[in-house]
């Protein structure tokens, strides 16, 4: 393809030379005068300058287009962006007034020397890059190249105060091949232009906020490899809304529910077990977000690990005030049923006293037969003795039995202060570790 265009430029040429000056506002002169009719110039292999020794300055702007995703687990982050590179080439120089006022030439990328610019940090695949197959010329030898690119680059993120976090990252450009003398990069723009410009055009950003994007000149000197480098930073920082809907505010719902559920009298085991269990399935979302990889533990992790074991705490309290509870309980029933058991003997004793005389009655219709008043007497006598024994034997077991329930009321108010200030003191931690962070980027 690129024979028969040669061919083709070839045979034009030589119908142009053979017409003279009459052709001089066509590009095509001005490709003949710079000597770029021919594919396999030394222009394109050649670092275009005249000494040597002579540094070429690469000026390549950077902005982005979009922040696609960021993969906390893979530690990468997915940007969209556009690169523009600047230089000069010392050959390729014309006077515009000679070819009728023609101050732009835009040649195939493949005519030219090009910086071998890579970054560092990329890890996407080659087809994601897609380069402008022109490139563009200007009077004084300044050639621009352009191109956009779906990169994906690893980024260490910090996750400490996930979901109040900013990450910076770095996007380091530099030369493969050429050491610091013969190629440095620089930007055309500066950095508060190339940050401004990125945020007027960002399209999408996704949950993350683009804060600032810095711009470092890097060099780097060994003996003899010296490398120029130009590392853009960006900041982004996170839109927390959605965690603080889907994970903190439930969190806090089910501490505040496991706190109240002091109050609940009777049974409240199985509550406090069911809340547990809506913690759990919260902790799995969570262990889907972050990365096993943080050697520190974040926040949110340890907040969640808290709550869990507050409310775990509080089911073993539960459980003991359950069983301590229970030993009363037990006691004070055996004491009971004794107590029931000599109730039901009496009356059956009293049955047994009564049934002759109801006999009696039922036999001898008319004037009754009456218990002699003796009888009577002993009979109200043993009522009293035993309503007496009953009740002292309940004083009895309402003291011995007591004590356990006064203790599990002094562990359960102790308990219950406890818990309290312990969830107020973390709250007004991480309230400080997060809202602060979060607060003071907000104003950077
Ligand atoms: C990013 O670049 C800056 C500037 O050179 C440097 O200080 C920082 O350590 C780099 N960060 C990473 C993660 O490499």
């Amino acid at each position: 393809m690129s024979g028969l265009m040669t061919l083709a430029f070839l045979a034009v040429t030589a119908a142009g030379v053979s017409s003279s000056e009459m052709s001089d506002c066509s590009y095509l002169s001005l490709l003949t005068h710079l000597n770029l009719i021919q594919t396999d110039s030394p222009l394109s292999i050649m670092r275009p300058v005249k000494n040597w020794t002579t540094t070429t300055v690469v000026s390549l702007d950077m902005v982005l287009y979009g922040i696609l995703e960021v993969d906390e687990k893979s530690q990468t982050v997915t940007t969209h962006v556009q690169t523009q590179m600047m230089w000069r080439n010392e050959f390729l120089r014309w006077n515009s007034s000679n070819f009728c006022g023609i101050e732009m030439l835009t040649v195939p990328r493949k005519m030219l020397w090009v910086p071998d610019v890579s970054i560092q940090e990329d890890t996407s695949d080659t087809g994601s890059i897609q380069n402008s197959p022109l490139v563009t010329l200007t009077t004084d030898g300044w050639v621009f190249a352009g191109g956009r690119q779906r990169l994906t680059t690893t980024c260490q993120f910090r996750l400490y105060l996930f979901p109040f976090d900013t990450q910076s990252c770095n996007i380091s450009f530099g030369s493969m091949n050429y050491n610091a003398e013969s190629m440095t990069l620089r930007t055309l723009n500066s950095e508060e232009t190339l940050s401004l410009f990125s945020e007027l055009i960002m399209i999408t950003q996704g949950e993350w906020e683009l804060l600032n994007m810095k711009v470092t000149y890097y060099f780097t000197e060994s003996k003899n490899l010296s490398q120029s480098k130009l590392i853009y930073t960006v900041i982004i920082m996170r839109k927390p809304m959605l965690y603080v809907i889907n994970l903190i505010v439930p969190l806090f719902y089910f501490l505040i529910l496991d706190l109240a559920s002091f109050f609940i009298r009777g049974e409240k085991l199985s509550f406090k077990v069911t809340v547990l269990l809506s913690i759990s399935v919260l902790l799995l979302i969570l262990q889907d977000m972050l990365p096993s990889t943080e050697a520190k533990l974040p926040l949110m992790a340890s907040f969640c690990v808290w709550v869990f074991t507050l409310v775990w705490l509080s089911i073993l309290e539960a459980m003991l005030i359950d069983f301590l509870l229970g030993l009363d309980g037990c006691c004070g029933n055996n004491a009971q049923n004794a107590v029931n058991n000599q109730e039901v003997e009496i009356q059956l004793e009293g049955n047994s006293h009564k049934d002759p005389s109801a006999a009696e009655e039922r036999g001898q219709l008319g004037p009754v037969m009456k218990p002699s008043e003796g009888e009577l007497l002993m009979l109200i006598l043993e009522e009293v003795k035993v309503a007496r024994m009953e009740t002292e034997r309940h004083v009895k077991d309402d003291r011995k039995p007591g004590r356990y329930t006064r203790l599990a009321q002094i562990i359960d108010s102790v308990y219950f202060v406890l818990y309290f200030l312990n969830v107020v003191s973390y709250l007004v931690y991480l309230n400080t570790a997060w809202l602060g962070s979060y607060v003071s980027n907000k104003k950077e």
